[in-house]
């Protein structure tokens, strides 16, 4: 057999979505980050959508307190449902936040330790199979979507794969930041050997200035270097600090995604998906096109 044949596929996603979305406050008092909608989807269903189309179909949330919003934006809405039929309008809208009986799992991550504890509180329904995790918060925006990128790189490449963008050198503080080694191999000469990985080092420190973004394929070993890894950066228990003692045990590359990426955990980013967004939909582009002249006085 070779070992393409021999690996095992990617049929369960992690979605972190415990964090307590502090930046965007006082909107995120009682409704999640993840909730936050851009256009008429929110976050959460962008990310879930990205897993589906990668072929992934078993979703874990890790929530927390005041996030069940966001387990009942994935339920059936019986009522909803019963009287918008009553009035013969069309369900079809509601169609992408419909999942199988059994395929959602949620877990409690009790106190916001940090993304590396949430993914930990994962480990028994991830069990002994690689995995997918997603930072809802974090969109990305491709055709093929990113995760479906990456996993077309770990049909090739297997092992962990971490998506990574370029940023201007004075940004590099704020995120995980690669080693890089060899690079522009693979499918579309995305991959990036990764030799190190850093969370949010000073500038001059930086390795690089290639950056995590939002998009892992990780092998199930990372629960068990999660179970003895201290806190980092920010007092809190890193997946960067993890995943960075797993390479040189494992094949740990990057996949530089051929799209677009905004951050929606930042006002900024929020707002430049919306309007990104918004200037490409069909039923909205002229509107929002005129409107954004008009304010803009151009
Ligand atoms: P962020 O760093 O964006 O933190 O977490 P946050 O709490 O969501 O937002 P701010 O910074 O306070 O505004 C990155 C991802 O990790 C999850 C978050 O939900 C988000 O998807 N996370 C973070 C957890 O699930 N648990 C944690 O303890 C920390």
């Amino acid at each position: 057999m070779t070992e393409t044949t021999t690996r095992k596929p990617i049929r369960k996603a992690v979605f972190p979505v415990a964090g307590l979305g502090t930046r965007f406050l006082p909107a995120t008092k009682a409704i999640p980050k993840e909730m936050l909608p851009i256009i008429d989807r929110p976050l959460i269903q962008y990310a879930v959508d990205e897993a589906r189309e990668a072929g992934i179909e078993e979703l874990i949330f890790i929530t927390g307190r005041g996030k069940t919003a966001i387990v009942e934006h994935f339920d059936q809405a019986y009522e909803l449902e019963a009287t918008m039929g009553g009035r013969g309008k069309s369900l079809d809208v509601l169609e992408p936040t419909r999942i199988q009986p059994g395929n959602l799992v949620t877990v409690r991550q009790q106190v916001p330790l940090g993304l590396g504890h949430a993914i930990w509180c994962a480990r028994a329904i991830v069990g002994n199979e690689p995995f997918a995790i997603f930072l809802p918060d974090e969109l990305m925006v491709g055709n093929p979507g990113c995760m479906k990128q990456m996993v077309e790189a770990y049909n090739e490449v297997g092992g962990n794969l971490i998506s990574v963008l370029e940023v201007p050198e004075d940004e590099v503080s704020s995120y995980g930041v690669i080693q890089p080694g060899k690079r522009g191999f693979g499918p579309g000469g995305a991959l990036t050997e990764v030799l190190g990985l850093v969370e949010k080092p000073k500038r001059e420190d930086a390795p690089s200035n290639l950056i995590i973004s939002g998009r892992y394929i990780l092998q199930p070993e990372v629960m068990r270097t999660l179970e003895s890894q201290g806190k980092g950066a920010g007092g809190e228990i890193q997946l960067t600090d993890a995943m960075a003692r797993m390479i040189g045990q494992q094949p740990f590359h990057a996949v530089t995604f051929a799209g677009r990426r905004f951050d929606c955990g930042s006002k900024t980013g929020f707002v430049e998906a919306t309007l990104a967004l918004a200037l490409e939909r069909e039923d909205m582009a002229d509107e929002v096109r005129a409107m954004a002249k008009r304010l803009l006085g151009v």
